[in-house]
């Protein structure tokens, strides 16, 4: 069995992506002088050097590499090998200009970038598994080796390729799931606008259409693009698992991050060793912080609770967005130990060496273009200091609070064109309820829609359109048995084949919230909808409202003008033991925080501690002590009560009943007991 920690790793993980190829050799010692100046515990190699590995088909130099593993090993620095395959060389497109990827217009990339694949592609398949092969048999057994990075970031910047060779493979996964053709005609409806197949040799990808295409067609697609990169993935995890066995083998997620939402890593996260992840701060004007631990809490769940790894992050400004800040001092530590505090194993970047050329030079790394006399490389050098006063941390849990409900192929289905109002993201639904949570210091775990929710006293489904009638069966269970959930509008809509539940909406849902939804009244931008309380307190949403007919639900929330005038806008539903919330309207920070109160009540989760929303708080718990972490985003002292007399690790001090945490700064507290 292979680990299931980065083998021979006795500290939590520091450092980051190093590319050493971009430099003579002679700055390789400057290099590693500098990671143990930095207390660096473990690098990535060699994602990008299949050009460099095999400059000319079948002609290989591990000369640098050898020398580059061993001076590492010498220096103590553990080692994250890539298995290069996300950057086939030119002479292999040359070869096989086919594997390039094509548009759904039917435009073939050119080589020049990184990551252009076609995973359907046969010879694609053989050379990543040659070069794959040739990694492990030499590097198994290096004593640097600690585990092994397949590919990067599968799903971007291609997460789907509609060329020939995909299309025959799609026929092939079409024939395989569906067994018949007059199967896939009604799974996708194509009765509709006549798109009736006789044959799966018919069956096309979902190619340019002069208008909106089948959507069940489209969904499928993107699940046999998933499936498709997966296999892939599968096929090196196995050589590696084979060839170095014991090695544990991970390629790294981007679980949170909305440009990334082509992969669906419940299933990934059944695949790798080790779960891992990258994350880069989105700045369009919200708090980072907060999608930050969303992020990380997702990343846990997608490790089943387990601890996982942040192989990237940025030490400062990145250089993909329209407008990248630097980070404010301090930022990094408080990023790199919010990762920490929900389950990871280490703080690790892109990069190493900040780039001279190429695309990402304006990219932020741990030794900067300014060298080391600079903030970033002694905010560099303190953090490594920290994770190394937090070695004990590794291998403990964090623990979620309350549960959301996610999926990943909810999304792809709700994103498809032509549904009642483009201005209802699914995502800024997820985002903001759990904004909402986070503002009540409640530690959320993500989980699969038919996952076991019975641990938890409040579960969230913030916008899941696609619900099967297994999901709708698991959240009516939960809340007979006790649970309080609370549902936001337009969900339990469709099924897995983007069909309308048969019956009234929300199908699946309408028992567990005892109410049928008789039509969606889409608002127009600029409109609001005003809700009347119980209390007669007024509050507003916008973007959506729904003629709702309580079928033995009661009424909390009433719209109190536009057409939906009179009727639910919030309703509350007895079931069994428990209670279901339902929300029909988008509602603001404000209107979500009213209804978590109320939820939080009737789940009857105790009272969060009285800090500013923005104190995060967070344990981690295992065989080695209880940790609490305290990460204070605002520019104020707090104080933070303690439930047990500590150690503050980060200072070595003792602290008791309460404990200190100046703005900016973060303290971690190991309990005592
Ligand atoms: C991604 C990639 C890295 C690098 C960083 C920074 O996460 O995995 O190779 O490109 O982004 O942009
Ligand atoms: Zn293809």
């Amino acid at each position: 069995m292979p680990e299931t920690t980065p083998t021979g790793l006795t500290r939590l993980a520091f450092g980051g992506d190093y590319n050493p190829e971009q430099w003579p050799e002679s700055v390789w010692q400057e290099d590693v002088r500098l990671m143990r100046e930095a207390g660096v515990t473990m690098v990535s190699v060699g994602i990008f050097s299949w050009a460099l590995l095999e400059p000319t088909h079948g002609v290989y130099d591990f000369g640098w590499l050898d020398r580059l593993l061993d001076l590492l090993h010498e220096n103590g620095v553990r080692v994250d090998l890539g298995t290069s395959t996300v950057a086939p060389p030119v002479w292999f497109y040359r070869e096989h200009p086919e594997a390039l990827p094509v548009t759904p217009a039917g435009v073939r990339y050119e080589f020049g970038s990184r990551a252009a694949i076609c995973h359907s592609n046969a010879d694609y398949r053989a050379a990543a598994a040659d070069i794959t092969t040739r990694l492990a048999e030499r590097y198994a057994d290096h004593p640097a080796l600690a585990m092994w990075h397949v590919h990067n970031e599968y799903g971007v910047p291609v997460s789907a390729c509609y060329c020939d060779s995909c299309t025959a493979h799609f026929r092939r996964w079409l024939e395989s799931t569906y067994g018949t053709v007059d199967s896939v005609n009604e799974a996708w409806g194509t009765a509709f606008w006549g798109q009736r197949y006789t044959d799966f040799e018919q069956i096309n990808p979902p190619r340019a259409t002069p208008t909106v295409g089948n959507p069940a067609q489209a969904l499928d697609y993107k699940r046999f693009a998933d499936a498709t990169m997966r296999e892939n993935f599968v096929m090196e995890r196995d050589i590696l698992h084979r060839l170095s066995p014991g090695i544990p083998v991970t390629t790294n997620f981007m679980t949170a991050l909305s440009q990334c939402d082509s992969v669906d890593y419940w299933a990934w996260g059944r695949e790798v060793d080790i779960v891992t992840n990258d994350h880069y701060l989105i700045t369009d004007g919200r708090r980072t912080h907060v999608n930050l631990a969303m992020a990380a809490d997702l990343t846990r769940s997608v490790a089943g609770g387990a601890p996982w790894l942040l192989l990237e992050h940025s030490t400062s400004g990145i250089n993909w967005q329209a407008r990248n800040p630097a980070k404010a001092p301090g930022q990094m530590a408080r990023n790199s130990l919010g990762h920490v505090a929900r389950g990871s194993d280490g703080a690790m970047f892109f990069q190493w060496r900040q780039s001279r050329r190429g695309a990402e030079k304006f990219h932020s790394a741990m030794v900067p273009h300014g060298g080391t006399d600079t903030r970033v490389w002694r905010e560099v050098v303190e953090l490594g200091a920290s994770l190394d006063s937090l070695s004990t941390v590794r291998g403990t849990r964090t623990q979620g609070d309350v549960a959301v409900l996610w999926d990943w192929h909810s999304w792809w289905a709700q994103n498809l064109a032509w549904r009642p109002s483009e201005d209802h993201d699914p995502r800024e639904r997820a985002d903001a309820f759990y904004e909402a949570l986070y503002d009540r210091h409640l530690t959320v775990d993500f989980a699969h829609p038919e996952a076991d929710l019975s641990r938890y006293p409040l579960v969230v489904v913030p916008a899941l359109y696609l619900m099967t009638e297994a999901a709708g069966r698991n959240v009516t269970a939960y809340v007979e048995n006790g649970g309080t959930l609370v549902v936001s509008f337009f969900s339990g809509i469709v099924d897995e084949h983007d069909a309308v539940h048969e019956g009234a909406y929300p199908g699946p849902l309408r028992d567990v919230l005892g109410l049928t939804i008789e039509e969606f009244s889409p608002l127009l931008q600029g409109q609001l909808a005003r809700i009347t309380g119980p209390d007669g307190s007024e509050l507003a949403g916008d973007v959506w409202t729904e003629f709702v007919v309580p079928r033995g639900a009661e009424t909390v929330w009433t719209y109190a003008d536009g057409l939906t005038a009179g009727h639910p806008a919030v309703t509350r539903n007895r079931l069994g033991e428990g209670t279901a919330w339902y929300v029909s309207t988008r509602l603001g920070a404000e209107g979500l925080d009213a209804l978590l109160g109320w939820a939080v009540e009737d789940a009857r989760i105790a009272p969060h501690v009285d800090l500013p929303r923005d104190v995060e708080l967070v344990r981690r718990t295992g065989e080695s002590g209880t940790y609490l972490f305290a990460i204070n985003h605002t520019a104020s002292d707090a104080k933070v009560p303690l439930e047990a007399h500590g150690t503050e690790l980060l200072t070595g001090e003792r602290a008791a009943g309460r404990i200190e945490v100046p703005a900016g700064a973060v303290r971690v507290v190991r309990l005592d007991g």
